[in-house]
């Protein structure tokens, strides 16, 4: 798929996944898609946990119980930690966001589809138990779940503003 189908394409994919799974190599292009993002001073301080293990992927279901999490063959838990500049910044959103959007944009191409789910992530603390159920080594953050699959349905990505109310040329 080209890249701006892509990027036309990628939307936020709420509904059940097909039992059909994704093959091991396309969960490495995806994730490869991922570690290739840009990262704040090339820190790299994003991973992922592809989850494709029955009982912890029933695990995660129960801590964000949806029919994505139900029904998806393999769900990426997005970790981070914090490395800090010598001038003290840190770049862990960033740079987990740049990630996750290379890999929302790959799982597309390859005619997947998948959420990210955040906000729902650090509720009630179920990012610290996604941590404990992953191992999830001390000082790295649990950031987000992307469960990932062959859509049953069709969807669209959700409308957004007008390109000349958010762009400005100067
Ligand atoms: C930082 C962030 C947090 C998000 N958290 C959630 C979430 O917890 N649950 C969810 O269903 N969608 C979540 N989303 C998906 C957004 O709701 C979605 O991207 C937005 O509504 C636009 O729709 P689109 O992805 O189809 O363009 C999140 C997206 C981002 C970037």
């Amino acid at each position: 798929m080209d890249f701006f189908e892509a990027v036309y394409k990628r939307h936020s994919y709420r509904g059940e996944f097909e039992s059909t799974g994704v093959p091991k190599e396309d969960i490495v292009k995806i994730l490869d898609a991922g570690i290739r993002a840009a990262s704040g001073m090339n820190y790299q301080t994003v991973n992922f946990i592809a989850v494709m293990d029955p009982e912890k992927r029933r695990a995660l279901h129960d801590l964000l119980p949806k029919k994505t999490t139900a029904t998806a063959p393999v769900m990426i838990v997005v970790v981070t930690t914090e490395m800090q500049s010598p001038k003290g910044m840190s770049f862990e959103k960033e740079d987990y966001a740049a990630a996750v959007e290379n890999v929302l944009l790959a799982v597309t191409a390859l005619g997947y589809a998948s959420v990210w789910i955040d906000g729902e992530t650090h509720l009630e603390g179920r990012d610290r138990a996604m941590g404990k159920l992953l191992n999830v080594p001390e000082g790295w953050h649990v950031r987000c779940l992307l469960p990932v699959g062959v859509p049953k349905k069709q969807g669209a990505q959700a409308e957004k503003k007008p390109f000349e109310e958010r762009v400005r040329f100067e």
